[in-house]
């Protein structure tokens, strides 16, 4: 098996830095030494296969993005990335693993749209993914499939407070799934958004003329997101079932995840790059239909009401444990353009599957976080949270070897022509700056990019069997 050392760098977890030499043999790490060391008996940049000089860089364990939609059939077209696209342009940003929705739709069969998603995957993927299961039609057979799902490493399910007719559960149907999540241990997530207020605002806004992609905002109020988020956490204290509730963007849904851990609930957050930076205001109101670029749910919050300083700040306390991207891109022509005179018709979903580890560095640069969170919340974390640690999200003797090195003195421009690999036909974050920049990066032992140049292949990825949550007990 070919051998790597990755010699020189600081290695970062989430809980220190330390230089160390990372030595590699196939697939997994097996040491950290004290650089040039000569503890195994030689200097090991003569007798290795490969030596990676990562002197005066970063060495971090592979991000992780666990909420990601390639090729998802969702508001009458398919988001654009397909397996292969989508993972290799995570591979570019620093992210080695993924964990996309499976969906299951109203009269689908659960377990027929896992094999289904297999199919997808197999064959295309350029790092390692794993699944979780969206549930759409809470009825007795995909109850028993959910046990079946977790015995194959799908060990979370999404459900839906929104989207009637499409995803929406009402509170019995999730109250029956919660019940079964705290009986086979598994993860449940929410899309914590209260539906029937959505949908009456929107035929208002509509019937009033309201029809930019502004209005998309207007539609969706914090008020919203925090009562379904209440709702959603009354549902897992009733059940005892542990709760991640995905996306979340307004102060107040947060203030309401703060209070159930402060009461030892088992609630966990997950915020967005789009939900820290972007806003209502900025972006949402860009002029004509340019605001499209950025119609996700739940919605871009108003800057005036201090959501985004404030998620920043619950991050770095831990009020929100990690950030995944919601990577659902569409193209601009064809898809978004789908919703010209009524917002409502826009396809819901951001593309940034390439940009998150870059964009949280940033945070560590302007000092919102520091390095070893940074780690914590776009890596450890989420290999914690899905079942995944110890073998991601971590370097140390035994992990796969899924490894960065970053530059803190590299620079990345984001943007069309720039940095973006994804497959759409505009970025969401054009124009950004990054004081960082991903140099290499390792999928379990492989090289799959370098120097700026792509290195991987579709196939290699490989699916991960998840065990439970590791936060709990
Ligand atoms: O706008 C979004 N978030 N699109 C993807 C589907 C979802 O709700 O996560
Ligand atoms: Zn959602
Ligand atoms: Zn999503």
């Amino acid at each position: 098996m070919a051998t790597t050392l990755i010699s020189g760098g600081t290695v970062v977890s989430s809980t220190g830095r330390r230089e160390y030499d990372v030595l590699i043999d196939g697939e997994r790490i097996v040491a950290l030494l004290e650089p040039g060391s000569t503890v195994l008996g030689s200097d090991l940049r003569t007798t290795v296969d490969t030596v990676i000089d990562a002197s005066g860089k970063y060495v971090i364990p592979g991000g992780i993005d666990a909420h990601t939609h390639m090729e998802m059939p969702f508001g009458g077209t398919f988001a654009s990335d397909t397996f292969e696209t989508g993972t290799r342009a995570a591979a570019w940003g620093g992210t080695t693993s993924i964990v996309d929705f499976v969906v299951q739709y109203p009269d689908q069969n659960v377990l027929d749209q896992y094999h289904l998603w297999h199919e997808k995957a197999a064959g295309n993927c350029a790092i390692d993914y794993g699944f979780h299961q969206i549930l759409s039609d809470v009825q007795d057979s995909s109850l028993s499939a959910m046990d079946e799902l977790v015995s194959e490493g799908v060990t979370s399910f999404k459900l839906f407070m929104a989207y009637k007719g499409v995803f929406l559960s009402d509170d019995g149907q999730i109250l029956r799934a919660f019940q079964k999540g705290a009986d086979n241990g598994a993860m449940m997530m929410m899309h914590a958004e209260n539906g029937a207020m959505i949908d009456v605002l929107v035929q208002q806004l509509i019937a009033e003329g309201k029809t930019d992609p502004y209005y998309h905002g207007i539609s969706r109020p914090w008020q919203a997101e925090e009562e379904a988020t209440h709702r959603a956490i009354m549902i897992a204290d009733v059940t005892g079932a542990p709760l991640y509730v995905v996306h979340v963007s307004a102060k107040q849904a947060v203030e309401q995840i703060m209070s159930a851990r402060d009461r030892g609930m088992n609630v966990f957050g997950e915020t967005c790059p789009q939900y820290l930076y972007l806003s209502l205001e900025e972006q949402l109101g860009a002029p004509g239909f340019e605001g499209a670029k950025w119609v996700c749910s739940t919605p871009l919050r108003a800057r005036a009401e201090g959501h985004q300083d404030h998620m920043w700040r619950s991050l770095r306390t831990n009020d929100i444990q990690m950030v995944s991207t919601d990577h659902c891109p569409f193209c601009m022509k064809d898809q978004k353009d789908m919703g010209v005179g009524d917002f409502s018709k826009i396809p819901n979903g951001i593309g940034s599957v390439e940009h998150r580890m870059d964009l949280l560095y940033q945070g560590v640069v302007e000092g919102r976080l520091s390095l070893e969170r940074w780690v914590e919340i776009t890596s450890t974390t989420p290999a914690r949270m899905f079942g995944m640690y110890g073998r991601k999200g971590v370097i140390e003797p035994g992990a796969d070897a899924d490894v960065v090195v970053y530059d803190p003195n590299g620079h990345t421009s984001i943007g069309l022509g720039k940095t973006h690999h994804m497959n759409m036909d505009y970025s969401a974050w054009e124009g950004f700056e990054i004081d960082g920049h991903v140099d290499t990066v390792l999928s379990r032992g492989t090289v799959v990019v370098d120097d700026g140049e792509y290195r991987g292949r579709a196939g290699h990825g490989r699916y991960i069997k998840r065990g439970l949550s590791q936060y709990l007990i």
